[in-house]
């Protein structure tokens, strides 16, 4: 039986706070927005910790092995190592009140799915919640109970390294791919022993870092802010996403981890997030290095007073906070409402109730033949196909010899992208490896292939090739950008060097980012970008290569022509005048960018763009009403029909303009996709619900405005479509 109500599961969450805040001391409330870490490289350290739990508790403890976690496989620690720090912490401390462990789950646990780019280039959000579902199993089974993940930001900047783990340069994409990963990792029932805490991250403005350099200054106006990089973050809200984490750079004046404006003011006042803020890695004392504290006490003032609820890993919290709550600089309302939140999630997630997690349960989950199947369907409609000149794809797994070939074939860890601490690269099936199971008699004889003349030599003795080229998973993810987004030195001059054979040859790139394939789009007939596709990429691969499974993926991304073309997203606005001196005017049809004197605006392939093995078409378009008024829905319905001679699925996207409003708007906005699937020649009807959030925007004045006028609409298969209807806001 429970000696005191806060131990007493039958009671609501709120009575058991209310008991448990009353008891504690003001060291054990600043305990809790403390997340320690044993810091491997100090012997001392778990010793430390341990003393330091035993006399106050602790909020949370991060596995993680460097603050460059993302870069590097490490080792988790065990479920043993796990639960002999809860045991301190429950069994040994004065309230025994349980730990939160939390680790980087980006992308998968031990079985890695696909980057999230990749993964948001399936535009297919019941996967993903697969996907993340498995990984928060996976996790779980370790010890694990909160995830840092999903990463929300927008990059519209592919030199960025960490735009490998956002979900691309579109809000209404990025916020559905946010929706899916908190419902996969929290479920819709916390105290599922195989669910995990989510957290949105960094909130915010992050990927608006300058020249795409990681930890850069973001200078974006407040409505670019509003309405582009906010949305993911409102739909993760919004999905009761329990945790959201602080972003280190500064972002129009002020740290993201300082600014009371942004965490307070917009998340917790405007957005009504109830759980609670962590700082990203250090940035609460990185306050010193933006020079707007003086030292890390000012620092952490600044910060907790902001709405950053909980340090990682720093003890600024942990060491000034008594003197700050007690000298006033800090109100003890602000401190039990940190903890009120934190405590939240703890009795959520029953943590209170099982605290500890079953030992050797990991066995029986980890890389399961059902996790794989599902991390191999995952990377298949990751893959984009680009360019398939005289339908080359798919190819015979008989009857033609291939060259398998290119720097990528026999990568085992690149496969599985940045941010992958628990996949193992010697689980990674290697694409030499998997094309030789898919095809046995079709691989040519492999001659030493380590060198690019061999390459050539055995692409000249086959009947066509397949070369493999991409970046290092080490050349994206975290402090990982890029000054010139062309293929690694080399590739392009192999790709060139085989096409000049005059063989048919395909390229797959695999890759952390969108890449400039000018040079091979030129050469080469077909095209597969398949990003970093995990575990199971190279099998998923074979399969969508060999036409076992028909590619459906759309990029998530504009690919540019070259470096010199960034910004290149899809969603510009009007302006006042163009290249050629005229506006872009009310043509429907999707404008070319403003120009370079010696580049072309458009991009080399455009948001939400993919080939598939068949073909589709559009046909009547149509609005359910052509007039609303302000606060009312609009169907839009499109047919979509298979006029190819293979089933397929079709990504039908709908694009809005909101015609004349009170601020520049982007030419138009996605505001709906569905994947529809579709035999050889069957035709189906997708219908499109636009609400009024579809039709608001925020203004200067900060507030949501849905402004009456004609709005546009466009149906099709990417942001340029062309079928093209209308309805008017009263
Ligand atoms: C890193 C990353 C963040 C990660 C955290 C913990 O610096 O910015 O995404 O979750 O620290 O590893």
């Amino acid at each position: 039986m429970s000696s005191h109500p806060y131990q007493d599961p039958t009671l609501p969450i709120e009575q058991r706070i209310a008991d448990l805040l009353s008891r504690m001391t003001l060291e054990e409330k600043i305990a809790q927005i403390y997340q320690i870490w044993v810091i491997p490289s100090v012997p001392e350290s778990p010793q430390k910790v341990k003393e330091y739990i035993r006399k106050y508790g602790v909020g949370s403890r991060i596995l993680a092995g460097s603050h460059l976690a993302g870069s590097a496989q490490e080792r988790s620690a065990g479920v043993e190592e796990i639960n002999a720090y809860q045991r301190v912490a429950v069994e040994e401390s004065r309230l025994g009140i349980p730990i939160l462990h939390a680790r980087d789950v980006i992308h998968g646990f031990r079985t890695m799915f696909p980057i999230p780019l990749g993964m948001a280039a399936s535009w297919n959000p019941a996967r993903v919640e697969e996907a993340f579902t498995i990984a928060a199993r996976e996790a779980a089974s370790c010890g694990v109970k909160w995830a840092f993940a999903p990463m929300l930001d927008i990059a519209r900047d592919p030199r960025w390294g960490r735009i490998a783990e956002g979900s691309g340069e579109d809000p209404y994409l990025t916020a559905q791919m946010a929706v899916a990963a908190v419902k996969g990792f929290q479920g819709t029932d916390l105290t599922d022993p195989e669910r995990v805490l989510a957290c949105a991250k960094h909130y915010i403005g992050y990927g608006s870092a300058e020249g795409g350099r990681d930890y850069n200054t973001g200078e974006i106006s407040d409505t670019t802010l509003r309405n582009i990089y906010l949305p993911p973050f409102q739909a993760a809200v919004q999905a009761g996403v329990g945790t959201v984490m602080s972003a280190f750079e500064d972002l129009n004046g002020e740290p993201a981890s300082g600014s009371h404006y942004l965490l307070t003011q917009l998340l917790k006042q405007e957005l009504g997030f109830e759980g609670f803020v962590v700082s990203d890695w250090a940035s609460v004392i990185e306050l010193v290095n933006h020079r707007v504290a003086e030292d890390n006490r000012d620092a952490a003032r600044q910060a907790f007073n902001a709405g950053v609820d909980m340090e990682m890993i720093t003890d600024s919290y942990a060491t000034h906070m008594a003197e700050l709550v007690q000298s006033g600089a800090v109100s003890l309302e602000r401190l039990d409402d940190a903890c009120r939140r934190i405590l939240t999630a703890k009795f959520k997630l029953g943590l209170f109730e099982q605290p500890y997690t079953q030992p050797g349960l990991a066995e029986e989950v980890l890389f399961t033949p059902a996790h794989q199947a599902a991390a191999r369907k995952m990377a298949a409609e990751s893959f984009v196909l680009l360019k398939n000149e005289g339908g080359l794809l798919p190819l015979n797994k008989t009857g033609q010899s291939i060259a398998v070939i290119g720097p990528m074939i026999h990568q085992r860890t690149a496969l599985l992208g940045s941010w992958t601490l628990d996949g193992l690269s010697e689980e990674t099936q290697t694409i030499d490896e998997a094309m030789r199971a898919a095809a046995p008699q079709a691989i040519a004889r492999r001659a030493n292939d380590a060198l690019s003349d061999e390459m050539v030599r055995a692409a000249l003795s086959a009947d066509l090739s397949v070369v493999f080229v991409g970046e290092s998973n080490r050349s994206s993810g975290e402090n990982n950008n890029i000054a010139s987004i062309t293929l690694p030195p080399g590739q392009e001059e192999l790709v060139e060097a085989v096409c000049a054979l005059g063989k048919p040859v395909v390229v797959v790139v695999l890759a952390g980012r969108a890449l400039d394939l000018s040079r091979v789009a030129r050469c080469a007939d077909a095209i597969l970008y398949a990003w970093h596709p995990g575990s199971l990429g190279a099998a998923a691969l074979a399969d969508v290569l060999f036409g076992d499974t028909a590619p459906s993926g759309r990029l998530p991304v504009t690919l540019p022509r070259s470096t010199g073309q960034i910004p290149a997203h899809y969603n510009f606005k009007s302006t006042g005048r163009t290249f050629d001196g005229v506006g872009h005017g009310d043509s429907g049809s999707y404008p070319e960018r403003n120009r370079y004197a010696d580049l072309p605006g458009a991009p080399l392939f455009p948001f939400g763009f993919g080939l598939t093995y068949t073909t589709f078409a559009y046909s009547d378009l149509r609005v359910s009403r052509g007039e609303i008024q302000s606060g009312e829905t609009v169907e839009v319905q499109v047919t979509v029909t298979n006029t190819g001679a293979r089933p397929g699925v079709e990504v039908a996207q709908c694009y809005v303009q909101d015609c004349i409003t009170s601020i520049t708007r982007p030419i138009r906005e996605l505001k709906g996709f569905q994947r529809v699937d579709l035999q050889p020649g069957e035709s189906k009807q997708v219908r499109f619900t636009l609400g009024p959030d579809a039709m608001s925007f925020y203004g200067t004045d900060q507030k949501l405005h849905l402004e009456p006028g004609k709005f546009k609409v466009w149906g099709g298969s990417d942001c340029r479509a062309e079928m093209e209807t209308e309805f008017w806001v009263k």
